[in-house]
């Protein structure tokens, strides 16, 4: 199974977001092995409005699943009657998907009117019995927002708070492969609850780390790439690049 992990697209942000997603979709045309989906853990559109989710639905001409998730600049009730076609509801956008044998469960860790991220109960009553129907298989837990900080105080501050139930749920699930993240616009791996945390990179912008010098230049944009095969997780991050 592989997987195209973007995260962070920020559509609507800047006319270059449009652009650079388009680099992503050109880029993904070219693989020669199609990926098994396309997983975009938030931030899709930068003012939840119905045209920058039209935009994002361009991910579509790549024939692939699209699993979405909204992130903190996302609306729920957009994103649901734009790109999943159903009723605009407010209520937490949470879904489980499965790619092939494995179960994907895409939770909603946004908080209308906040940047910081928190798994409500709903979600985690909705999680918990997303895992027990999965059973054995490998499950892939994805959300907006880290549970971990990752060493930028900006992006440490509004990070997924109340983690420590995640983390409850998490302990006693050894079918729980990893957890795929956005948020922070950095290809990063971390820990939690003895699970990867995998960051996808942000399509929109890289977060310029605390040591890094201020005029690092813009590196565009890039994905992570999630292969997983007889029971073992790889992943790759990769540039956008188009051939010269
Ligand atoms: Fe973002
Ligand atoms: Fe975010």
């Amino acid at each position: 199974m592989l997987i195209a992990h973007l995260s962070d697209l920020h559509i609507g942000a800047t006319p270059a977001t449009v652009t650079r997603l388009e680099q992503v979709i050109a880029y993904l045309q070219r693989l020669r092995q199609a990926p098994d989906a396309i997983l975009v853990t938030g931030d899709l559109a930068d003012h939840g409005a119905e045209g920058e989710y039209l935009i994002v639905a361009g991910l579509r001409r790549l024939g692939a699943p699209l699993l979405v998730l909204p992130g903190n600049h996302d609306d729920r009730a957009t994103m649901r009657r734009v790109l999943l076609g159903a009723e605009p509801s407010p209520e937490p956008l949470n879904q489980v998907v499965h790619v092939g044998d494995a179960v994907f469960a895409l939770c909603d860790s946004s908080v209308p009117g906040h940047a910081e991220g928190l798994l409500s109960d709903a979600t985690i009553g909705w999680l918990e019995s997303v895992l027990d129907e999965a059973g054995e298989r490998p499950s892939f837990v994805c959300c907006h927002h880290p549970p971990v900080p990752v060493g930028k105080p900006a992006a440490d501050a509004v990070k997924q708070v109340g983690a420590w139930r995640l983390a409850a749920l998490l302990e006693s699930r050894p079918s729980v492969v990893a957890l795929c993240c956005g948020h922070i616009h950095s290809a990063a791996v971390g820990a939690f609850a003895g699970k990867p945390v995998l960051a996808a990179p942000g399509v929109e912008s890289t977060m310029l780390l605390p040591w890094e010098p201020p005029d690092r230049p813009d590196p565009g944009p890039a994905l992570a790439f999630h292969l997983f095969e007889d029971g073992r997780l790889t992943t790759h991050y990769r540039a956008a690049v188009s051939a010269g």
